[in-house]
């Protein structure tokens, strides 16, 4: 029987090859986003001609409580069971810890943490026992990080969500597990200076930034290993502060 997975921010970078990685193993998608929609319909489009699964793509911008009601209406309208479960998307903020505003903290904290909790509760009922929720984490959640303070902490606690919910999801028999990358080559990355990427590549001992694939292949063998539960995968080729 086919099985489908939901990936939220599932149209680029990480998520995008996430997605890619399920529909090679025959899963159909259901796949989240904030504004893009020219590139929401071009994946959409390129894995219907390269794979024979079902996928479909919804904007619900995860700052947005209303997401959560929409995301939910989608699966219950269509009556969709889920096995799989990707929070990936993920939203930063840059400005000093001086000049942060309340307002903006808030925002962060709500799409990493508060919206991940919420429309799992809601969902939690159309996943199938035996399934799995995936959270993508960061390096910058293990290794605190000068660039953005809720950025850091809201992935320190997405870690801890992931640890604390299998308490929570084991009656459902479903298991839970993060993935930590370090620094991978999307358009987060890619929009940097190059003097920065330089700074960043001479830290990781393989010298280069990752693959988003490289990041895809283990949010698959989480799924696959069935022993994984409440552990958070750290991927960043061997990175170090120097
Ligand atoms: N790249 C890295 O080096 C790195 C390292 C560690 C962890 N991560 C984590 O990996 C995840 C993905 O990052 P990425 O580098 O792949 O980013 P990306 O290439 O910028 O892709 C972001 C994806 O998420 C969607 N998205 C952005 N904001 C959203 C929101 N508020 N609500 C719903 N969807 C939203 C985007 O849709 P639109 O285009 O429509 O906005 C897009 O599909 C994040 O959790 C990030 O913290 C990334």
């Amino acid at each position: 029987m086919s099985k489908t997975a939901l990936i939220t921010g599932g149209t680029k970078g990480i998520g995008r090859a996430i997605a890619e990685t399920f529909a090679q193993n025959g899963y159909n998608l259901i796949l989240t986003y904030s504004s893009d929609s020219k590139a929401a319909q071009n994946i959409v489009q390129e894995i219907k001609n390269t794979y024979t699964v079902e996928v479909d793509a919804i904007k619900a911008d995860s700052t947005q409580s209303a997401s959560i009601y929409h995301i939910n209406t989608y699966l219950q309208d269509r009556d969709v069971f889920l096995d799989v479960v990707v929070f990936n998307a993920a939203i930063t903020l840059r400005s000093s810890f001086e000049d942060t505003i309340f307002e903006d903290w808030d925002r962060v904290f709500y799409a990493n943490i508060h919206f991940p909790v919420f429309l799992l509760q809601k969902i939690i009922n159309r996943i199938n026992r035996g399934g799995s929720i995936l959270f993508t984490g960061s390096l910058m959640g293990i290794q605190p990080h000068g660039t953005s303070l809720s950025y850091g902490v809201t992935k320190s606690a997405t870690h801890a969500l992931v640890k604390n919910l299998v308490k929570y999801l084991t009656p459902y028999d479903i298991r839970v597990n993060g993935v930590a990358p370090g620094f991978i080559d999307t358009d987060w990355q890619l929009t940097k200076p190059a003097e920065i990427r330089r700074n960043i590549e001479n830290k990781i001992a393989l010298g280069r930034f990752g693959l988003p694939q490289e990041i895809a292949d283990v949010f698959l063998m989480l799924v696959d290993n069935q022993y994984f539960n409440g552990e958070i995968v750290k991927i960043d080729g061997g990175y170090s502060y120097k």
